[in-house]
């Protein structure tokens, strides 16, 4: 069920596992659980509707502020994600990247997605990014470093707009074309600043733990009916 021009890289700010328990009077972590599940079926709908990158959301620089027990729920949730879906990701043509700083991370983790980007190099049918322990500004501040580093005692002025995107945690990869937040809240939360300029945005009142296929089917169609004009005049 490809659609005409999909989305080439989808973004997603998975909010709303909080509520979805609460409405249920269930533990925030059951929520974030919940909301681990239906990953895998979202990687596999945008497969079938020709996404080739997606982006989520699993845990931003500001989410260390949480209670212990909850960030213990998400690093684990994180870890188990990744054991049981390698085999998975393999055979589907998943290939799993990381953005973050995950030196932060406990050693056991650190492996676990070194092991899984290295086994999952295949050429994809799509590149899963999860972004952890990450951070819009942080990406912007780690690219100004790498180039640095890159280009030992060059002055700053030969930094371009164009040349910079290669710095950044996506580097290779297209712009975000689609943003979506889930959960009611209307903010970009320090996620793909600079990779998202351009991005189309949709927010929707669903929690997360119920953003299923036909949800993400909606967006979709929603992002095909966009006019982008990229500051320009429109061309319809
Ligand atoms: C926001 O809901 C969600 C998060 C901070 C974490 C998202 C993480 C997962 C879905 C699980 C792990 C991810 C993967 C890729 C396996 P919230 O807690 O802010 O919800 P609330 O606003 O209702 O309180």
């Amino acid at each position: 069920m490809h659609t005409t021009h999909p989305p080439q890289h989808i973004a997603i700010i998975m909010d709303g596992n909080g509520r979805w328990a609460k409405q249920r009077h269930l533990p925030r972590t059951v929520g974030h659980a919940k909301g681990a599940g239906v990953v895998h079926d979202l990687v596999r709908s945008c497969v079938d509707l020709g996404v080739p990158h997606l982006t989520l959301y699993a845990f931003s620089t500001e989410n260390w502020q949480r209670p212990s027990d909850e960030v213990s729920t998400l690093m684990g949730l994180f870890f188990q994600y990744l054991e049981k879906e390698m085999t998975n990701m393999r055979t589907e043509g998943v290939r799993l990247k990381v953005l973050g700083d995950i030196s932060r991370f406990a050693p056991e983790l650190q492996q676990r997605i070194r092991d899984a980007e290295a086994d999952t190099l295949n050429p994809p049918n799509i590149t899963l990014n999860v972004a952890a322990n990450y951070g819009g500004r942080w990406d912007i501040v780690q690219a100004v470093q790498a180039w640095q580093q890159a280009h030992p005692g060059a002055d700053a002025s030969e930094l371009t707009v164009d040349n910079f995107g290669q710095y950044l945690s996506t580097a290779g990869m297209p712009d975000v074309d689609l943003l979506i937040r889930t959960g009611g809240e209307y903010r970009i939360s320090n996620f793909l600043l600079w990779q998202a300029a351009y991005a189309e945005l949709y927010f929707t009142d669903t929690l997360w733990p119920d953003f299923d296929t036909q949800e993400l089917q909606k967006a979709v169609t929603w992002f095909a009916d966009r006019d982008r004009r990229f500051g320009k005049l429109s061309t319809r």
